[in-house]
């Protein structure tokens, strides 16, 4: 199939590339110049692992290419997929101007049937909103269809999941679109979820604030074995193995950030108060998070006493690992909170630190842990990179002032940090003092 993918972030981008490596042709499109030719040079304007590989190798066989023009996309595909960002407004709403000047733009160009699916995370309706404004703009009445397929990959294994996924879900209005989709995913084993757009744009929002809560579930009962001295680590494995809960999204941390999440949450909690339902159970689940960030802080701060002047190292500023994205990411607002109280930090991260440069001034940026946890009165982990799994603890009890391991993501195990003898202190494990 002939497909156009508008938007080319880490949706965009993966979708293009998974599709163009099923042997259909895509094209992308981006209004950002820049992003453009970065790719047509073969660079990729994100990290995750793979894609860059795929692109090429895609590139090099004439499935994929880059282009800024609309124009071009429409033209050329059969499906046009919407990819673009829908960031949140103040007032917590998503800001769906990008997808409406897309949908003109494309009905703009339209010459014969297409079919439009939004693929970004939306509220309910906006695929009402994007048929009423290519009907509005369309010329010579062409036919078309609107869609609703959400992705549900992550980031960091956005290939594997986009090509793996559990289910794909298809919302459409009628049965052609039904058709085109369903042959589009064709080679996937994955069951097929067909209903309306409506029902499907409520499934992508409904799955992320269920694993947003399942995380915020884990991270408050972590604060209750903190007070008790249980270990939270043994707690989930507990709760998981009950089928009807699953093990999957229960790791407590410092807690959840990324650019779906928090976003998503909002704007689900915003589109629920428009229509009259107040989801305090979701309020609940983003207010659990942000404490969750104090909670550890609070650990922080008790260690180290007075904290102006005193120097730290972190591991890991990425929202999570194998990805550079540091976008609501825990670590960032962690260390604007030291240094705002006099904290110097130094901080180290396999892929990130280039964006942290970007939103940490005062930060000093490590060229390894071993040059992070150098002098340092405390390491504190903050992403759970396999890189920070097998560090070389000798040596850094050795180059630390004291050694104070304060780990958010409960990465090392309490006796192997014992044996170290390091003071150890994690999230809802008793501490190794
Ligand atoms: C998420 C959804 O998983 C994906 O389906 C959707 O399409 C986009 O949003 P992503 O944001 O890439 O994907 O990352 P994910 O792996 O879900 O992690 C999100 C955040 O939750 C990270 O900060 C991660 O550290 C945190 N997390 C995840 C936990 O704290 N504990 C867990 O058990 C799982």
């Amino acid at each position: 199939m002939n497909i156009g993918i508008i938007g080319t972030g880490y949706v965009g981008l993966t979708t293009g590339a998974c599709f163009a490596s099923l042997g259909n042709r895509v094209i992308c499109v981006d209004n950002n110049v820049q992003k453009i030719n970065m790719l047509k040079k073969g660079h990729m304007p994100i990290y995750e692992p793979g894609l860059e590989e795929l692109v090429k190798q895609n590139e090099k066989e004439n499935r994929i290419e880059f282009t800024t023009r609309i124009s071009e996309a429409v033209k050329k595909s059969d499906v046009i997929f919407i990819c673009v960002n829908t960031p949140t407004k103040e007032n917590g709403d998503a800001d769906l101007s990008a997808v409406e000047t897309v949908a003109e733009s494309i009905a703009g160009h339209m010459n014969r049937y297409r079919l439009i699916v939004e693929k970004s995370t939306v509220p309910v309706e906006t695929g009402i909103r994007v048929k009423q404004t290519i009907q509005a703009n369309i010329r010579n009445n062409v036919a078309f269809d609107v869609a609703s397929n959400p992705e549900f990959l992550r980031e960091g294994s956005a290939i594997h999941d986009f090509l793996n996924p559990d289910r794909v879900v298809i919302g459409v209005e009628s049965r052609r679109a039904e058709k085109i989709l369903k042959e589009l995913y064709k080679s996937f084993s994955a069951p097929i979820v067909v209903t309306d757009i409506r029902s499907a744009e409520i499934i992508k929002h409904a799955s992320n604030s269920f694993l947003a809560a399942k995380i915020s579930f884990i991270n408050l009962i972590s604060r209750i074995c903190d007070k008790v001295g249980a270990d939270i680590n043994k707690v989930a494995e507990g709760i998981g193995l009950d089928k009807r809960i699953g093990s999957d999204f229960l790791r407590p941390g410092a807690g959840f950030g990324g650019f779906c999440f928090p976003k998503d949450l909002a704007a689900f909690i915003r589109i629920a108060e428009k229509l009259g339902v107040d989801m305090k159970m979701l309020r609940g689940v983003a207010q659990a998070n942000e404490e969750q960030k104090e909670f550890f802080l609070k650990k922080i701060e008790d260690q180290l006493w007075n904290l102006k002047n005193k120097q730290v190292g972190v591991l890991g500023l990425s929202f999570k690992p194998d990805t550079d994205d540091i976008r609501y990411a825990p670590a960032i607002d962690i260390i604007l909170r030291l240094e705002s109280e006099g904290v110097k930090v130094k901080a180290y991260d396999p892929q990130a630190m280039l964006n942290a440069r970007t939103v940490l001034n005062g930060t000093l940026y490590a060229k390894d842990p071993y040059d992070a946890a150098k002098g340092a009165e405390a390491l504190i982990i903050l992403t759970e990179w396999n890189e920070f799994k097998q560090l070389d603890f000798k040596r850094i009890k050795k180059l630390m002032k004291r050694p104070l391991i304060l780990d958010g993501r409960n990465v090392y195990s309490l006796e192997k940090m014992k044996e170290y003898g390091f003071q150890y202190i994690s999230i809802g494990r008793p501490a190794v003092a």
